[in-house]
Parts: structure tokens; C-alpha cells; sequence
């Protein structure tokens, strides 16, 4: 049966059971989950899990081999405190995945950029653009050094690997989207995740360099399948659950103009 064009099957919740926690810094955890259904999950799409109590969170994982699931969670409101207080043992429930993720099927240059916990679907993106064996280049930006996530997991994958500090605690100090500007050139695919700010300025200089870009935004998700109509992004009547949380260039532009 399909609803809204998904398969109804990812309404029904299933869970898994937390094998490890990772410990970031003082408000982002990584958990891995081992699920105990498999369901295909690619990278950019979201998950919506359930603290039974609380509501449900829309969450990208950062890392999905059919097996183990790997969350990288911000603490920030109830709910997500929630989950960082899951201990190893515990179960979680989820729906899902939902929405369109992250196209690298493509042959070309790719880079990658995350800022803060946006770097979550771009490093589980890493590994299937090796996988591929496609060139890449893993790019993240945090305030300081500590709150750097996946820096040493993106050399591990042979990646070239930097890490952008507003602060100038470690790697090149400033802003992502300055260090950006230098070498998008270089590249024919541009895939980012992160805050706003840094999303429109991405598109911007996409659009200026001619360079195909995938930028995952974020909205309140409540039912997760384009019902509810919570989460459109902006006044475009794009659905972040149905139409992204992915959008490529090209719909961004027609709907958002020239940024
Ligand atoms: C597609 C998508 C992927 C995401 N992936 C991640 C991730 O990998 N890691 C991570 O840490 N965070 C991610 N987020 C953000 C995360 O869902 C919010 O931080 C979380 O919902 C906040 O819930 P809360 O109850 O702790 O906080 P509160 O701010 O108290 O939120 C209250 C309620 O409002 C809604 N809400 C608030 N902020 C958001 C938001 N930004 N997006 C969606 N709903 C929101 C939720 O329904 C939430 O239960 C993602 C959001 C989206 C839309
Ligand atoms: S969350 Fe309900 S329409 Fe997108």
C-alpha cells in the first residue's frame, strides 16, 4: 500500500538496541543502534524516533550499513536531552526513513560540507562516495576545535580532510563558506548540511560558480510524510519531509530565485 508515494511499511515503528555511546563534546552524542530490521536508509534521508513519553525527533544518520545505525544527536530540548541520557542496553523505536536524501551516483568531484551536527548525514554520505570510488573532499566547520565530529572517521575513508574553526583553535580559522569560496572551483558536486546561514551561502555560490549543489534543510517534522504540512520550507510549499530534507540546486533556485 503507498501513501503520499512511500511504501506504508515505514509507518510502523521498529526499534533497536544501543551497542555504544560516543561522547563529542559536552552536547553532541554519536549512539550506534543495532536495528533489528533492516530497511534501506540513504544517506541524507531521516529517521523519526520515538522516546516513549516524548515526541518523536527527526534525526539523519550518520552512519547505516542494514545492520548498525549510527545517531549523532545535538542536545537541545526535551526530547533530545532524553535521548543522551539512552544508556548502552536500552531500546529505541523509530519510523522510517522518510524523504529524499543525498544523489552520489554520479561519476565527479564531490565536496562535502557539514557545519556542527550537519556534518551527520555528509559523513555517512562520505562512505558511500567511497564506496563508489568517487573524489572527494570532506570539509567541516564548528566554532572550536572541540567540537569537531567526524574529522578523524573522514581521513580514515582516504578523504582529504579539513576542519574550518571560527575560533582558530585548530585547522583553517574562519568561516566554512570563506574556505569554500577558495576552492569550489575544484569540483563538480556540492553537498552540504548544516545551519541556515550556511546553506544559503552555499547555494549562492553554487549558482555564482556553476556548481551543482544537494543542501539538506531542516523544519519542525511532525508527521513525517507531507500531510501535516509543519515543515514547509519557507513559503515555497516545498515539504522538507516529502520534497527533501534533500533539495538540489535547481529546485532551490526556481523556488527560491537567485540567492
Ligand atoms: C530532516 C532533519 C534531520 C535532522 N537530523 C538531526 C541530526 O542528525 N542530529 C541532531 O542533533 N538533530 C537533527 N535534527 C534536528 C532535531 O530534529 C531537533 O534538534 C529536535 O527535534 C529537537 O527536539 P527537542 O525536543 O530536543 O527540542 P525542542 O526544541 O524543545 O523541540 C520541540 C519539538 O519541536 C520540533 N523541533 C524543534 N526543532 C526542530 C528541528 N530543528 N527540526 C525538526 N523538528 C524540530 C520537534 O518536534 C521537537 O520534538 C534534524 C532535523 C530535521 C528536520
Ligand atoms: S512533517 Fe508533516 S508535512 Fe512534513
Amino acid at each position: 500500500m503507498y501513501l503520499t508515494g512511500y511504501d506504508i511499511s515505514i509507518l510502523r515503528f521498529t526499534w533497536g538496541v544501543i551497542e555504544d555511546i560516543l561522547n563529542h563534546s559536552k552536547s553532541i552524542k554519536s549512539f550506534n543502534i543495532r536495528v533489528r530490521e533492516p530497511r534501506d536508509l540513504d544517506p541524507g534521508q531521516f529517521i523519526m524516533l520515538w522516546i516513549p513519553g516524548l515526541e518523536e525527533v527527526p534525526l539523519s544518520p550518520s552512519y547505516y550499513d542494514g545492520s548498525l545505525m549510527r545517531i549523532t544527536v545535538m542536545k537541545r530540548g526535551p526530547t533530545t536531552e532524553a535521548i543522551h541520557r539512552l544508556r548502552i542496553g536500552d531500546r529505541v523505536f523509530y519510523r522510517g526513513p522518510f524523504g529524499n536524501g543525498f544523489k552520489v551516483s554520479n561519476k565527479g568531484r564531490y565536496l562535502l560540507v557539514g557545519g556542527g551536527y550537519g556534518a551527520s548525514p555528509i559523513i555517512y554520505t562520505a562512505h558511500k562516495i567511497r564506496e563508489y570510488g568517487y573524489e572527494a573532499m570532506y570539509v567541516e566547520g564548528v566554532k572550536t576545535e572541540s567540537d569537531a565530529l567526524f574529522i578523524d572517521e573522514a581521513k580514515s575513508l582516504g578523504l582529504d580532510t579539513i576542519l574550518v574553526t571560527e575560533d582558530g583553535s585548530s585547522g583553517i580559522k574562519g568561516l566554512v563558506t570563506d574556505y569554500i569560496e577558495e576552492v569550489i572551483n575544484e569540483y563538480d558536486y556540492l553537498l552540504g548540511c548544516g545551519p541556515e546561514g550556511m546553506l544559503l551561502k552555499l547555494l549562492e555560490l553554487c549558482n555564482r560558480y556553476g556548481v551543482e549543489c544537494q543542501l539538506s534543510f531542516e523544519a519542525i517534522v511532525k508527521c513525517g510524510v507531507g500531510i501535516c504540512g509543519s515543515c514547509e520550507l519557507y513559503n515555497t510549499g516545498l515539504l522538507v519531509c516529502r520534497d527533501g530534507p534533500v533539495f538540489d540546486s535547481r529546485i532551490l533556485s526556481r523556488y527560491l530565485g537567485g540567492v
